[in-house]
C-alpha cells in the first residue's frame, strides 16, 4: 500500500519546506497543492472553469509564489465547485507507489483523510511573516497583515476549513531550523513505515 503523508498548516508554516524534505528523504512524490489555486486564481475568468480545465502546464507559471497569487488563491479556495473540481486529482496523486506527499490546507481533514501520516506545521505569525517576506523581498510589516488576512478567510470558510485532523501531529515551527523540523518529521515517518 502507497504510503501517503498529509501536511497542513497556515501559509509559510514551511509546510512545502518540510514536504519537499520527506519527499526527498523516502523518494515520494511530492504535491504542493496550494499551486493548484494559486494557478486558478492566476487563470482569471470563471474559477470553477478554471479548475475543471487545469493543467499541468498551468501549474508552472513564474508568478505564482507572488503574494498576490496567494490572495487571489485563497478568495478562489473559498468556492465549494472550485474545490470539488480539484480533489480528484489530489487523491490519485495522493495513492502513488511508493509514496506521496501532499501540503495544503485539508489534505488530513478532506482529501486523504486515510493518511498513514498527518502532520499540522505551525508557527507564529510574526515568524511566518519575517520568512515570507524574507523570501519574496517584501516588507514584513505588510506581510503579517497579508497573511493574517489569508489565514483568517482560510479558516472561516464553510468547505473544508483550514484546521487540524483530529489524528494530527501538530509541529511548532517557530523556534526550530528547517534541518531540526525535517529531522523530527522524518522520526515520525520512519515509526510507522515500520509500525
Ligand atoms: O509551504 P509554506 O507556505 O507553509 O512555507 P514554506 O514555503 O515551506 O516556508 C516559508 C519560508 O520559511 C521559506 O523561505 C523557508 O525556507 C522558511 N522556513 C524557515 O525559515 N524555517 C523553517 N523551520 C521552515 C521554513
Ligand atoms: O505557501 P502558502 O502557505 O503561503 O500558500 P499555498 O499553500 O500556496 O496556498 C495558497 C492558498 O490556496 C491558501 O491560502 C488557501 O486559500 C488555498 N489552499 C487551499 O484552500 N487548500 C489547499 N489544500 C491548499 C491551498
Amino acid at each position: 500500500m502507497p504510503f501517503t503523508i498529509a501536511i497542513d498548516g497556515p501559509a509559510a508554516s514551511g509546510k512545502g519546506t518540510l514536504a519537499r524534505a520527506l519527499a526527498d528523504h523516502f523518494r515520494f512524490h511530492h504535491l504542493d497543492t496550494g499551486l493548484l489555486y494559486r494557478a486558478v486564481g492566476a487563470l482569471g475568468g470563471d474559477p470553477v472553469a478554471a479548475a475543471e480545465n487545469l493543467s499541468p502546464q498551468d501549474l508552472l507559471r513564474p508568478d505564482l509564489r507572488t503574494a498576490e497569487a496567494g490572495q487571489a488563491a485563497s478568495r478562489v479556495a473559498t468556492d465549494p465547485q472550485v474545490r470539488a473540481a480539484l480533489v480528484d486529482f489530489q487523491r490519485r496523486f495522493a495513492v502513488q507507489e511508493p509514496g506521496a506527499v501532499l501540503d495544503g490546507r485539508d489534505i488530513g481533514t478532506v482529501i486523504c483523510p486515510d493518511a498513514a501520516l498527518k502532520l499540522y506545521v505551525t508557527a507564529d505569525d510574526q515568524t511566518r511573516a519575517a520568512r515570507r517576506a524574507a523570501e519574496l523581498g517584501a516588507d514584513p510589516a505588510e506581510m503579517l497583515v497579508q497573511l493574517r488576512e489569508r489565514d483568517a478567510r482560510d479558516a472561516a470558510r464553510a468547505t473544508a476549513p483550514l484546521r487540524p485532523a483530529e489524528d494530527a501531529v501538530l509541529l511548532d515551527t517557530t523556534a526550530m531550523r528547517i534541518e531540526d523540523a525535517a529531522a523530527a518529521a522524518i522520526v515520525l515517518v520512519q515509526a510507522r513505515l515500520t509500525a
